[in-house]
């Protein structure tokens, strides 16, 4: 839908990752009050890829998240924490409209993508979805091969056609996502025959094939042993030179050692209706979220002593 492309590539112009887009929006958007750690006077405030405003979530008449306000930062990783049952899905699924597929969803607020309201109806879900990757907390590969796996994207968004363009982009691909290495000499076997852990790496491929800005990951490692878990989290260090990613993990440690800013969610019980709802407690980077929270509900979660 060229209308769609249009205005997105109005939002995010410069196809170089590394290059920081110059145009005045973007100016406009940098965060203007930031809180970097201590150590971290000199960073430069990176630029805001999704910017959500009061953004409520409804399945039906029930709010699953109630008035969300957040910046995610360009080649940062931004985790989502807090109890089961708070959002933090709901809340990912906004990033890329997966909510659209669940009927009773509605969202409200504003969710702007370089300064473009993704929820626009001229925008076109799946080209938004090609420009955010998801990768699910069960890894998910097709029961097809492992090269068709990671080609069926870029040849449904029409980026290359089989042979040597396709085939490039399928080893940058698995290059990318650490799996080269160990399948390239299997590429035409089953991906049901690989491991969990190679299977999320290939899933992460495939998010990876249609070049896309941003990765959702949601609870990516929760399958995975401590091992596989290391080498998923050495990669997302890896990969953030290239994309912006947002996490959603059960796992502190996980959010302390990846992640550069940190989201705890909790649910709050309304004793008069006796409804719940996700709300955003904290946000911040992540080094105060660990070390030196602001709400006393989020030392609570971080230490240990609710949820
Ligand atoms: N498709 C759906 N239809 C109706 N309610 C839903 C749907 N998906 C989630 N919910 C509800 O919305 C609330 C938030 O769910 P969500 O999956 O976003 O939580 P979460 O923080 O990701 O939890 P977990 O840590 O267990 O994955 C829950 O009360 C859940 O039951
Ligand atoms: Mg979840």
């Amino acid at each position: 839908m060229s209308s769609t492309a249009t205005i997105l590539d109005a939002a995010k112009p410069i196809p170089e990752r590394l290059v920081m887009p110059a145009t005045d929006h973007l100016v406009d958007s940098l965060d203007p009050e930031p809180h970097p750690p201590d150590d971290a006077e000199d960073l430069p405030t990176a630029a805001v890829v999704f910017d959500v405003d009061a953004v409520s979530v409804y399945y039906g008449e029930f709010r699953a998240v109630q008035d969300a306000s957040l910046k995610v930062h360009e080649h940062e990783i931004t985790a989502f924490i807090g109890p089961s049952g708070c959002g933090k899905t709901t809340l990912l699924r906004c990033f890329n409209r997966m909510n659209d597929l669940i009927s009773s969803a509605r969202v409200t607020g504003s969710l702007c993508y370089y300064g473009v309201d993704l929820y626009n109806p001229q925008v076109d879900a799946v080209e938004v979805r090609r420009r955010i990757g998801m990768v699910f907390q069960k890894p998910n590969p097709f029961p097809k091969s492992i090269k068709d796996n990671v080609a069926y994207g870029p040849k449904v968004a029409g980026l290359a056609k089989k042979g040597p363009a396709m085939d490039d982009i399928v080893e940058n691909s698995l290059r990318k996502a650490a799996l080269w290495d160990e399948v390239k000499d299997r590429l035409n076997d089953n991906a049901l025959g690989l491991s969990g852990g190679q299977q999320q790496r290939l899933c992460i491929a495939r998010a990876i094939a249609t070049d896309p800005d941003v990765l959702l990951m949601d609870e990516p490692c929760s399958a995975l042993d401590p091992i596989a878990t290391t080498r998923i989290e050495e990669l997302m260090h890896d990969l953030k030179t290239d994309y912006s990613i947002v996490i959603v993990t059960h796992n502190m440690q996980q959010a302390a050692r990846v992640s550069d800013r940190t989201a705890f969610f909790s649910v709050e019980v309304n004793a008069d209706s006796d409804s719940r709802t996700g709300i955003l407690v904290e946000y911040d980077f992540t080094q105060h979220i660990f070390s030196n929270p602001s709400d006393e509900r989020t030392e609570n979660y971080v230490t240990g002593r609710f949820g």
